[in-house]
């Protein structure tokens, strides 16, 4: 499929999103294991969230999405047997590793795969930290899907204790966490950076001992010896989707809009503060908790912005909206800076590399460097053909590009949007956009 996007009027009006990707891969596992029936409101229906659904399936969970309410039957932690088929976890990273993780601690024996694309994602480090749990776990070379966890050995437990990951990513700290529910002892991760905190938020709700100890960046959870609490829940909307619809905003003359009910926590909000020093007019009115997570909404008006440097915990607490970062760099005035950011190339398409290309298609002025990038913002796009890489964030963010260039964009391989935002022509066309 190809969109074609055109330079556009002003966006306006309000618009309140599907509910976070990270949370609803989580809820719908952690779900699966509570002990009785959880309900998940504002769920989101999109590909990545139906390969999670559909693993769980294949594990013997009973589920129905009504609308965008998930009903989940759990089944505790001791009923589980071992599927029959390969688990197909599509498209999505999260769902293999986090999964990978909650049955290795069940002591569940499964092969895990999943698409092209998803066979070259990095695979090792988790390999390597569950296996040190004493996972029975291996893979493709060491370090690629499929992803095997093979049968424990009878009263063989896995191994708790302290787990120091080489770089910050929340799917390996949620692998371990959720292994660590079956450890038999307390389980420690340790991190180089501040990567989101869901999993433990959720734990928490769910009665389960988490212990954080912010300044060495060590999270522990002590193995529950009572069934987890169902989760009652509303997702609050996705800000790493809301971000495409606020940068759309900053670059359209005209534009004024507002983000309603949307995520808030602290460990995915490093856009909102790099835009800020870029010289967005962003405002956020804080409005409480909700499921333990905090929620709001985002004022956004067009802006005129300026080049930035991004390197350190920034990169950690916004590393998902570097293709739309970079979009804005590019309408930015000035030279914007990317560091210590190698983790974007293991990413659904090596993200600095697939943004450079496809933005210097586009007429921006780019370099490559082997951490992440640097942008000669020029204020405008001329426009063009581009490709999409298989990676959703990069087709929304070359969407939003097409807002504001001067010539038509077009992009080759656009429907893999429904990934993780199967709502965003349509909350665009609500702002008043035209997208075709
Ligand atoms: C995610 C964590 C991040 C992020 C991904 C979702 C999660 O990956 O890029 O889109 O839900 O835990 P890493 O943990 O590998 O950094």
């Amino acid at each position: 499929m190809m969109t074609f996007v055109s330079a556009q009027g002003p966006l306006r009006g309000e618009v309140s999103l599907p509910g976070d990707k990270s949370i609803a891969h989580r809820a719908a596992l952690l779900g699966a294991l509570a002990d009785g029936p959880s309900r998940i409101d504002n769920f989101l229906d999109a590909g990545v969230t139906r390969a999670m659904l559909d693993v769980l399936t294949r594990l013997g969970v009973e589920w129905a999405l009504t609308g965008t309410t998930l009903d989940i039957r759990g089944r505790g932690q001791v009923e589980w047997t071992d599927p029959s088929e390969c688990l197909d976890c599509r498209n999505s990273a999260t769902t293999l590793r986090l999964t990978a993780g909650a049955l290795a601690g069940l002591g569940v024996s499964a092969v895990m795969d999943g698409t092209p694309s998803l066979r070259r994602r990095p695979m090792g480090a988790l390999v390597d930290v569950l296996g040190s749990m004493a996972a029975p776990i291996r893979a493709a070379e060491g370090k690629h899907a499929p992803v095997t966890i093979g049968r424990r050995a009878a009263g063989a437990g896995l191994r708790g204790g302290e787990f120091a990951l080489a770089s910050a990513s929340a799917q390996l700290k949620s692998a371990v966490l959720l292994a660590g529910l079956g450890a038999e002892d307390a389980v420690s991760v340790v991190e180089p950076g501040p990567s989101r905190d869901h999993t433990e938020r959720l734990l928490e709700a769910m009665g389960v001992a988490i212990e954080r100890d912010p300044e060495r960046r060590r999270v522990t959870l002590r193995p529950p010896t009572g069934p987890l609490r169902p989760l009652e829940l509303r997702l609050p909307g996705d800000l790493s989707s809301a971000s495409f619809l606020i940068a759309a905003a900053l670059i359209t003359p005209g534009s004024s809009i507002t983000v309603n009910d949307v995520g808030l926590n602290p460990t995915r909000t490093g856009l909102l503060d790099t835009l800020r020093e870029m010289g967005a007019a962003i405002r956020v009115r804080e409005g409480g908790e909700r499921a333990g997570e905090p929620i709001g909404t985002i004022f956004v008006e067009h802006s005129e912005l300026r080049g930035v440097e991004v390197d350190g915990d920034r990169v950690v607490r916004m590393i998902d909206e570097f293709p739309i970062f970079a979009v804005l760099a590019a309408y930015a005035r000035g030279t914007s800076r990317v560091r210590q950011a190698a983790a974007l190339r293991g990413k659904e398409s090596d993200r600095i590399e697939a943004l450079c290309r496809e933005l210097q298609a586009l007429g921006a002025e780019v370099e490559e460097h082997p951490d992440g990038f640097s942008i000669h913002g020029t204020g405008s796009l001329r426009g063009g053909s581009v490709r999409a890489h298989g990676d959703h964030r990069l087709a929304l963010a070359l969407a939003v590009a097409g807002m504001a260039a001067s010539e038509p964009v077009h992009i080759e391989g656009s429907e893999v949007v429904d990934e993780s935002f199967p709502g965003f022509v349509g909350a665009m066309q609500g702002l008043g956009a035209r997208l075709g």
